[in-house]
């Protein structure tokens, strides 16, 4: 299993719409081949994390990296990953409420760019990443309820 995080600059206007399509089209072709994972918009940027088999998530992501309506700034990749943290979704559009539970502040951003602009070790990335993305995946993850303590589908 072959995981990868990537930060991407959007570099042509997209609404809410565009950015749905993208994450519902995607969830569509990634279901097919076995891909799973999280996509967020925030300031103009992209964050996805892809997870499944080796070979298809670099052919993957050689397809998104072309993709003209974002450039790719930094991807990391999390190698030999024992399980899947997003088993569920063939692609989780996470969306502004998710937003304010997930990353209270620019952590996950500040994090990327500071693992991929220096040299640790690939241990000591996987283990940040993977500590991060297990934190995200248990909070989306977990039972929700409204005011009248209804479990939020
Ligand atoms: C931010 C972003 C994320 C994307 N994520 C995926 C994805 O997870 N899976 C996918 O198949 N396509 C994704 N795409 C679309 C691909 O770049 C590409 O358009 C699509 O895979 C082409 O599909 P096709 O080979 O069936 O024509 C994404 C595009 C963008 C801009």
């Amino acid at each position: 299993m072959h995981a990868l995080i990537y930060l991407s600059n959007i570099s042509q206007p997209l609404d809410q719409d565009d950015v749905i399509e993208i994450a519902t089209k995607a969830s569509i072709k990634n279901k097919r081949i076995g891909v799973t994972g999280f996509l967020s918009s925030r300031d103009a940027q992209f964050i996805q994390y892809l997870e499944g088999e080796s070979e298809t998530v670099m052919e993957l992501i050689k397809t998104i990296e072309n993709d003209p309506r974002h450039d790719l700034q930094h991807t990391i990749h999390l190698r030999d990953q024992p399980f899947r943290h997003f088993a569920n979704w063939s692609m989780r559009l996470i969306t502004s409420d998710d937003e304010s539970r997930i990353y209270p502040d620019d952590t996950l951003i500040s994090v990327i760019q500071d693992i991929a602009s220096s040299d640790y070790e690939p241990e000591i990335i996987d283990a940040q990443i993977y500590t991060i993305i297990n934190r995200i995946s248990r909070i989306l993850y977990m039972p929700r309820y409204d005011s009248g303590n209804q479990k939020i589908i």
